[in-house]
């Protein structure tokens, strides 16, 4: 007999060599899984036909359309394993190896002797399930994975299962994958995976002079500070977190005592780990207790004096070496650093909200940021599990700065002749989890008409009269406290507690006098224009940021706008996208789009973009070779 021993994560082949023995056994700290359809495709040796003859079809295909890893317990409990070695946390990976190596042996020698039978997955039977399963499930993969091909056609190649012999089983499994591994969205969600893991490789940046971070503070104990204090604290990092006032301190502690409270009440975590989590968070009035910390992280109200005077203070009390960061979503890095002394020790670490959930980071290097500061911040973002993205020091920075000009088009179709359930409408159906409007209302539409403020642009005299202004609706909600989901009415109405918005007739006869007032006939718009208009201007911005050096990759922004906005990850991020489309395609329609609208100033084509549409090139290959040819300068 063969036994497979498993030892770590047996993901994907790794699982599947692994159906393919006679007896797998596997140590506690050991994780099983099939996640190929996260890379639109499916398990293509056999995962599909051996997995649900082995736990029968409804485990088989729950794991397999998902493809959600399972701790080695779970895979017992599903019958995946024969056997579990138990190994404490506290012991080391090499004493967990001999255990499982022992156990191993000693398993293949009581069974040495064992009739085969039964041994053989392909030679099991599957037990049959009725056809009505499999409508449930298909219905239930629509939801969680909306708009994924994989998970549908892995579950056409499980159904395989339980109606072929496994010859036949195993040639559908190939058919299917045959056509998935071709697919739009496999290159897409493969593009992704790559994308991800090249964050951290910035031409002229050496990740290994980034210095060690052991010790955390954070300013302000408001919903970001607090956020932001979890990531660390959770991974045994301790953090001081220091308020202005008692009152906003307890509160923030109490956010914090809250999070840890639901982990365990839901299962996540044990009290144990909870309290010791709690064990690292030191709460403070006092800046003092800052002078020992390795980095600091500002969450105060987004002011510049504030900002400044807060720099300020923490330059004059921190050790030299301490770094100097700041949650600011849209003040200048370069101003907020002047306040100090170490210019090249302040960065900015844009987290997204809520910050304990939100994987990504925008790590926002100013002029004077050295590269140790950059690469300490970015080594200690993956310590926390983030997903850090270095960008540069522009208005937004790349995520907000490209939702923008998105934004603007979704105005500027409601001035035009759309609604906003028609606009949400399209970019629901594109694969957003929600459309802008609707986020608006979540995020509460006040934020925005603070950043219109602070820009200047809310009152009419202070306006660039060579650009449309298209906010005045959203500027009149808010006078009407319609500030969205928090106000039970936004660009919606909502009944008390719930998020489910209704199209509301006094903002839709808001939005038709504001069109009259503002000299628009209204008109219908297609689903084509609404898609193309809101998804061409954020390209077009993308294009800007890469010409303009404030992001360094193509798939750096991909990445941004899929783990921070919510860009369908089957459609590759923003740029991939482009490129799918075709740039000739979208420059033309930006260039159209642009002679009947020359007061907006995203229908201004990026020279990159012109460029590439016009040699016919493709953004990624353009900028693959730009980057060796950098490296090897
Ligand atoms: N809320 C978001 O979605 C989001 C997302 C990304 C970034 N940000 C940025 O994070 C920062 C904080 O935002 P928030 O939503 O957590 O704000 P908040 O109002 O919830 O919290 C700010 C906290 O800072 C404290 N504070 C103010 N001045 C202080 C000082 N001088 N010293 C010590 N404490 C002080 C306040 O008492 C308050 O508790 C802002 O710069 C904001 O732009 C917010």
């Amino acid at each position: 007999p063969i036994v497979c021993a498993i030892h770590g994560t047996a993901f994907g082949g790794g699982l599947e060599v692994a159906l393919g023995c006679h007896y797998r056994i596997a140590s506690t700290r050991s994780k099983v899984g099939l996640p190929e359809v996260n890379l639109g495709i499916l398990p293509g040796a056999g995962g599909t036909q051996r997995l649900p003859r082995l736990i029968g079809v409804w485990l088989a295909a729950e794991m397999i359309c998902s493809g959600k890893p399972i701790e080695a317990v779970d895979a017992d409990a599903k019958g995946i394993l024969d056997d579990l070695v138990e190994i404490s946390s506290l012991e080391s990976v090499q004493t967990e190896y001999d255990k499982l190596l022992d156990a191993a042996i000693t398993l293949a020698l009581r069974v040495k002797n064992h009739s085969l039978e039964g041994k053989r997955v392909s030679q099991l039977k599957v037990e049959p399930v009725s056809d009505f399963f499999y409508e449930q499930l298909a219905l239930q993969i629509s939801k969680n994975a909306r708009g994924m091909n994989a998970p549908l056609q892995a579950l056409k190649a499980v159904k395989a299962s339980a109606m072929f012999p496994f010859k036949e089983g195993m040639q559908r499994e190939q058919q299917i994958l045959g056509r998935l591994f071709v697919s739009s969205q496999a290159k897409a969600l493969q593009h992704i995976f790559f994308a991800e893991r090249q964050t951290m490789k910035i031409p002229g940046i050496d990740m290994k002079k980034g210095v060690p971070i052991k010790f955390v503070g954070v300013i302000g104990a408001g919903m970001m500070g607090s956020g932001i204090a979890i990531n660390f604290i959770k991974k045994g990092i301790p953090v001081v977190l220091i308020d202005a006032e008692q009152e906003f301190l307890d509160r923030g502690v109490k956010a914090i005592e809250d999070y840890f409270k639901g982990r365990v009440k839901k299962g996540k975590t044990t009290r144990f780990l909870a309290d010791r989590s709690l064990g690292y968070l030191r709460p403070s009035l006092h800046y003092e207790d800052l002078s020992n910390v390795d980095l600091v992280i500002e969450a105060v109200f987004e002011n510049l004096d504030v900002k400044k005077s807060v720099l300020k203070h923490l330059d004059e009390i921190c050790k030299p070496q301490t770094i100097l960061c700041t949650n600011t979503s849209t003040l200048d890095i370069d101003q907020i650093a002047s306040a100090t002394n170490r210019p090249d020790r302040v960065i900015g670490t844009h987290f997204f909200s809520p910050a304990n959930v939100m994987r990504l980071m925008e790590n926002v290097a100013g002029s004077k940021t050295s590269e140790r500061t950059i690469a300490s911040v970015m080594q200690i973002s993956k310590t926390i599990s983030k997903i850090p993205v270095l960008v540069g020091n522009c208005f937004g920075f790349i995520g907000n700065r490209m939702l923008f000009p998105y934004n603007n088009q979704a105005n500027a179709l409601l001035q035009e002749g759309a609604f906003p359930h028609d606009v949400d409408k399209v970019l629901y159906d594109f694969g957003f989890p929600m459309g802008l409007f609707q986020m608006s209302d979540l995020a509460g539409n006040d934020i925005g008409l603070h950043i219109r403020k602070a820009q200047g642009i809310v009152d009419p005299s202070q306006r660039d009269p060579n650009e449309r202004y298209v906010s005045t609706t959203a500027d009149k909600l808010c006078e009407m406290k319609r500030f969205g989901v928090k106000s039970s009415k936004g660009w919606y109405s909502y009944a008390k507690g719930s998020r489910k918005g209704r199209p509301d007739k006094e903002v839709m006869d808001l939005i038709v006098e504001n069109s009259k007032a503002e000299g628009f006939v209204r008109r219908n718009i297609s689903a084509k224009e609404i898609e193309e208009r809101c998804l061409y201007a954020l390209i077009n911005e993308g294009f800007k940021c890469l010409e303009e050096g404030m992001a360094y990759k193509p798939g750096d922004i991909d990445i941004i706008w899929i783990y921070g906005y919510g860009f369908p990850p089957q459609k590759g991020g923003p740029m991939h996208y482009a490129d799918a489309v075709g740039l000739k395609k979208i420059y033309d329609s930006i260039l159209q789009y642009g002679k009947a609208d020359p007061k907006t100033s995203a229908w201004k084509p990026s020279k990159l973009l012109e460029q590439l549409a016009s040699s016919g090139k493709k953004l990624a290959k353009y900028w693959t070779k730009k980057l060796k040819a950098q490296s090897n300068l």
